[in-house]
């Protein structure tokens, strides 16, 4: 039986434009950690007419629609449902616009372009785009997410570098706030409505962002920690002695590191005995060194942080700074190869996080002894990754363990040190539920009214933020 409104689609957007067979939809199906679905086809429109042509007709035939990436998110919300009723918008063939400006310090860019791509277009001008993540993600969906990564300490997630965007809405209309203005005080900023929500109001096509010099210098070390408190007392220092060139902040603990050098055996163990906390800090600046040595300045704070702090910063490497790079950006792919995994993106007030990681292993040790915490993070912004493993021969009833587990620790982050349940991976089904617990009714009466506008058939997206 032939598919109405594939024929439709195919007739808008060509042979290419189109993918129906299960081998060609298979890699836009299953989402990287999270999400399994069945599509009824992908649409790649590689224009933003043809995106607002796609939603038309997906609109007229009453199909749903989610909009994906690279499919590199880590809440399921770019793969379709179960139904094989859905229609998948990939956006990887609208790529071709990267329009630098160079006095302006901004970049123009189409929302189907990768990360790395934006960034290899932008070194010549001596820019890069500073939202740092282990991914490789596209930018529009970068924007509908508000990915935060590992140097936000230093230079904000995307929402702070974001300046315009392009927006289809879920009829087909097109939506065009391409500021590049960093002043604009004129009212409501309504290109906020499409930041972390998604792609439910709106498939965003087109971003203007701002970007930033690349820094001249950078320099690394690896601190050995003997728990919480110093971590953050070692924050403390390097925010008031070096802060404003420290742009990374990154901790690990030893069940979370130690799995790296199993995956990854081109690393080597930086410690001889994994201290319960590596702590990777990184100073970076458009100095030149014979102005600022910045490794130098970083040795004098820590050699000062060492002696003060005694047994508890017990070793501290420098330099090396692709390594231990390498380090913490493999850790969440060799945790997967570990057992079962389940995953947690939560943030608190950055001076609980001890306390807060105290109360998950007091909580496991008493209720889930199988359970191992491998906890990692961005503790500069409050972020931590609870990643928890088990082994399937270990637990009855995985499903129960995982219900379980979800129920005490969003409790445990949301109410009991008022934090957030999605830091910054935002939400999708995976985190549907606790959304809706969490949210206030009256922002979701707020996104009901914004939905009702922006996707009147309410037909974008597998989340549900009303
Ligand atoms: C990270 C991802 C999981 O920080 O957010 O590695
Ligand atoms: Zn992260």
């Amino acid at each position: 039986m032939t598919d109405a409104l594939v024929q439709a689609l195919r007739g808008a957007l060509g042979d290419r434009g189109v993918l129906e067979n299960p081998e060609d939809r298979a890699r836009f199906e299953t989402g990287w950690r999270y999400g399994k679905g069945t599509a009824r086809c992908i649409a790649r429109p590689d224009s933003t007419a043809l995106v607002a042509e796609t939603l038309r007709l997906c609109a007229r035939h009453g199909a749903r629609v989610v909009a994906q990436g690279a499919n590199s998110g880590l809440v399921a919300s770019s793969t379709p449902d179960a139904s094989g009723a859905m229609v998948v918008l990939s956006l990887e063939r609208l790529n071709r616009t990267i329009d630098v400006d160079a006095e302006g310090r901004t970049v123009v860019v189409d929302g189907g372009v990768l990360l790395s791509q934006l960034n290899e277009a932008l070194l010549p001008h001596g820019f890069w785009f500073p939202v740092d993540l282990g991914a490789d993600p596209q930018i529009g969906a970068m924007v509908a997410t508000n990915t935060g990564g590992t140097r936000l300490l230093k230079y904000g997630d995307v929402r702070h570098n974001l300046l315009g965007v392009e927006v289809v809405l879920g009829d087909g209309r097109v939506l065009s706030l391409l500021n590049k203005l960093r002043k604009n005080n004129t009212g409501f900023d309504a290109k906020q409505a499409f930041v972390a929500t998604t792609g439910v109001f709106g498939i965003v096509t087109r971003a203007v962002l701002q970007v930033a010099p690349v820094p001249r210098q950078r320099a690394t070390a690896l601190v050995a920690c003997s728990g919480g408190a110093p971590v953050l007392e070692l924050l403390r220092a390097l925010e008031a002695e070096l802060g404003d060139v420290l742009s990374a902040f990154e901790v690990m603990s030893a069940n979370a590191l130690g799995p790296v050098f199993t995956h990854q055996p081109n690393l080597r163990r930086p410690f001889a005995q994994l201290p319960p906390y590596s702590v990777l800090v990184e100073l970076s600046s458009t100095l030149p060194a014979d102005a600022l040595h910045l490794e130098n300045v970083l040795e004098a704070c820590l050699g000062a942080f060492l002696e003060r702090a005694g047994d508890a910063v017990p070793d501290v490497l420098v330099g090396k700074g692709d390594e231990f790079w390498q380090m913490r950006h493999h850790i969440s792919e060799s945790l997967r190869g570990e057992g079962r995994m389940l995953a947690f993106d939560v943030s608190v007030p950055r001076s609980r996080l001890p306390a807060f990681t105290a109360d998950v292993l007091q909580l496991l040790a008493e209720k889930h002894s199988r359970v191992r915490l491998c906890d990692y993070g961005h503790w500069g912004d409050g972020g931590t990754h609870l990643n928890l493993l088990w082994q399937e021969k270990d637990v009855a009833d995985g499903r129960a363990l995982v219900v379980a587990l979800q129920e005490a620790i969003y409790d445990l982050a949301v109410n009991g040190y008022q934090g957030s349940y999605s830091a910054e991976h935002g939400v999708g089904p995976h985190n549907q539920r606790f959304y809706d617990r969490y949210t206030d009714p009256l922002v979701r009466s707020l996104c009901r009214v914004l939905g009702d506008f922006c996707d009147p058939g309410d037909l974008l997206g597998t989340v549900r933020l009303e």
